[in-house]
């Protein structure tokens, strides 16, 4: 039998997104698997009083277990109530769907919110696929994002090797022929780690750190002008905090010229028609910090509570930060 996210206490985007657009903010778009992040995404956005999207992408799903995750999501909302939430606003979105099968199911199982990932499909075949989601998705008052022009690197079985920005000409016909709630665009992020090769950026002569190229606000600037107030989406958003990428290479990790989007570029983003920005790389690097200092310090410590404990407490900092210094979308509830 099919779950609705109404009976798990879980909301869609619609008003939130419209909140954010108009408050020039952006909602923190957090991807979980295990349960020592999603307890940490709770309590960063309940003590930030932040509305949050939980996001699992389809290689999260099928590592968690789909059904795990509905009870999850389930749990996080009880949780954030627990904590003294009367009314939290957890969204449970897909990222990166790949299939109307896979936006189905997940809008079967109790998700709130699906991305359909169109991007590396000819224009046409994204607005049927985008057009497919959308009509079973809105028959259940999940709301869906879509995606036009394609980021470098990988998106999760979406892979390119280039970036090809947004074309501002295309948006308007792209949403009003799908009906979608939000759109992501490519205006320079990218996934992962490694955002930028090294002989993309220039060296700041006084730390000898690398300086990414900054994003094309211009295109952004164009595509907003096209859709006023239509929600847009930024992939790939990561700033790699160097103090994480730091404690891995101290405690024998490998993450040689690793870098992300500067975090004044996304305040400057968020205040903008951008609603909703994905962070997934950070909270790896934050879990991962943590625990080789654990393993690093204490070789003789065995017990799992003992290094994802200070995971997750790393981790929430990481997701405050970002709430309260980057987003700006705390004090919304
Ligand atoms: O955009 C991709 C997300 O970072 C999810 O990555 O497919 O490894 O779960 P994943
Ligand atoms: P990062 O790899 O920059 O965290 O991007 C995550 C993302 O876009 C998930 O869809
Ligand atoms: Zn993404």
């Amino acid at each position: 039998m099919a779950t609705s996210y109404k009976e798990l206490g879980l909301v869609n985007t619609r008003e939130m997104f419209k909140k954010a657009v108009d408050g020039g903010y952006a909602i923190p778009a957090f991807n979980f698997n295990t349960m020592e992040q999603m307890q940490a995404i709770v309590q960063a956005a309940v003590e930030t009083k932040s509305p949050v999207i939980m996001q699992v992408s389809k290689g999260a799903r099928q590592y968690a277990n789909a059904t795990i995750l509905r009870y999850m999501a389930q749990g996080a909302v009880a949780y954030a109530k627990e904590l003294g939430c009367p009314n939290p606003q957890i969204v449970l979105h897909l990222d990166h769907g790949d299939s109307f099968e896979l936006c189905k199911s997940c809008i079967d199982t109790g998700f709130s919110s699906v991305m359909i990932d169109g991007s590396a499909l000819p224009y046409e075949e994204n607005i049927a696929l985008t057009k497919k989601v959308v009509e079973y998705a809105h028959a259940h008052d999940v709301t869906v994002e879509a995606e036009l022009g394609v980021l470098a690197g990988v998106e999760d079985e979406v892979a390119s090797e280039v970036s090809h920005y947004t074309k501002p000409e295309e948006v308007i016909d792209f949403a009003t022929r799908t009906g979608c709630d939000s759109l992501a665009i490519s205006i320079g992020t990218s996934h992962g780690a490694y955002k930028f090769k090294p002989e993309q950026c220039t060296r700041d002569p006084k730390t000898g750190k690398l300086v990414p190229p900054p994003l094309a606000f211009d295109v952004l600037h164009a595509i907003e002008k096209k859709l006023p107030g239509f929600p847009i989406v930024l992939h790939g958003s990561s700033s790699v905090p160097q103090e994480e990428v730091d404690t891995i290479n101290k405690y024998g990790g490998k993450l040689p010229d690793a870098i992300g989007i500067p975090e004044e570029q996304l305040r400057e983003a968020a205040k903008s028609a951008v609603c909703k920005i994905n962070i997934d790389s950070d909270s790896r690097l934050a879990m991962t910090a943590a625990i080789r200092k654990v393993f690093a310090e204490k070789p003789g410590e065995f017990d799992p509570r003992k290094y994802l404990g200070p995971a997750r407490d790393n981790m929430k900092k990481l997701y405050m930060h970002k709430i309260v210094n980057v987003l700006g979308s705390n004090d919304k509830l």
